[in-house]
């Protein structure tokens, strides 16, 4: 207790804000950490010893941080726990949480990765972490005016951008009692998955939907049309999300000012990366490569949306320094 006084006292009259006290404990080395020196808040942490809570594998996945790293696995095989630990391995050994970013599906699931991280150091809880759609529409606020685009755009949901559709269909005269044409769902299928998969209207139909055929050029227009009204009212769905993100990561001088923010790029369940999703990841570590992916080359759950087992394919070859690692 006297001892802890000290300690106490002694940061009230030394000026550094981050003081770490190791002890040992357990098989953990335990750490006493002072943080906010001014307010002398107190706050313990574990420094966890990663051999205990990862197989080889995934010990290996998580301390290779200087070059890019596939995680390929199956289900339930503890992918999703090696970015979990690498958060958390990197956070510990004082990378600042604002240069790791964590790329997921859904927002939950990037909340829970954190808050699980977390628990053994609350700075894990600090990284940005969320899903492609979020992260595009936090950026874009912030830089869309570098490619023209006002930042006080609106977005579109999926059931807005249906409407928009079935609206510019109408005017155009396409629906049609006497023949089956597609319903605003399809259509906003369509199109957007010409969008994520980089195909023509044309291409997509002949493949998903070969007896909507005949409609191939009406739906062409169609897309003509709901583009022209987006522009005008300053609409952005989310496809737009993600191909503005892109032209934005095109022009190297913002891909280096991301590079330099963003040290540390995650992407969990890769395997439901599509197209737009798997270049956008590119543009982010292409110049440091400190990339880390994990997926499972079996599943993808997102097929409709453009989703593309090629990009976990098609990864050693544009990261060729890449370690593979199969848990
Ligand atoms: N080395 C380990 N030691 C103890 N538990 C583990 C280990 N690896 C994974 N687990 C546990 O196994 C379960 C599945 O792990 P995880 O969610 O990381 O797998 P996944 O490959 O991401 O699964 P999915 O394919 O569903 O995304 C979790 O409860 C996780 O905590
Ligand atoms: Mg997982």
């Amino acid at each position: 207790m006297l001892f802890l006084k000290r300690i106490l006292f002694f940061c009230f009259l030394t000026t550094p804000s981050f003081l770490v006290l190791p002890l040992k404990k357990e098989g953990l080395l335990k750490m006493l950490c002072v943080t906010n020196i001014k307010n002398c808040v107190i706050i313990s942490l574990n420094m966890i010893n990663l051999k205990e809570q990862l197989n080889c594998s995934q010990y290996e996945a998580v301390r290779t941080i200087d070059r890019p790293v596939l995680v390929i696995a199956g289900a339930g095989s503890g992918k999703t726990r090696v970015i979990e630990y690498k958060v958390l391995y990197l956070i510990q050994n004082n990378f600042s949480p604002s240069s790791i970013l964590l790329l997921t599906f859904t927002r939950k699931s990037a909340e829970e990765m954190l808050s699980r991280a977390g628990k053994h150091d609350p700075r894990c809880t600090e990284v940005e972490g969320g899903t492609f759609h979020s992260f595009c529409f936090k950026i874009l606020k912030r830089y869309s005016r570098i490619i023209g685009i006002s930042n006080s755009f609106i977005i579109l949901d999926e059931g807005d951008a249906e409407d928009l559709l079935k609206k510019c269909a109408s005017e155009l005269k396409f629906f049609n009692k006497e023949k089956k044409t597609p319903n605003k769902r399809t259509l906003r299928k369509i199109i957007s998955m010409s969008i994520n998969k980089d195909m023509t209207i044309k291409e997509v139909i002949q493949r998903y939907y070969p007896y909507y055929i005949e409609f191939s050029e009406d739906i062409g227009k169609i897309r003509e049309k709901y583009f022209e009204y987006k522009i005008n009212k300053n609409y952005l769905d989310y496809d737009d999300l993600l191909i503005y993100m892109k032209v934005l990561l095109e022009d190297e001088g913002f891909r280096n000012m991301i590079s330099e923010r963003y040290r540390y790029i995650m992407v969990d369940e890769y395997q439901d990366t599509n197209k737009l999703q798997g270049d956008i990841t590119y543009y982010l570590a292409e110049r440091h490569k400190n990339i880390t992916v994990v997926g499972d080359d079996a599943q993808s759950i997102y097929n409709f949306r453009g989703a593309s087992h090629e990009n976990i394919m098609k990864f050693p070859n544009l990261f060729p320094e890449c370690k593979i690692v199969r848990l």
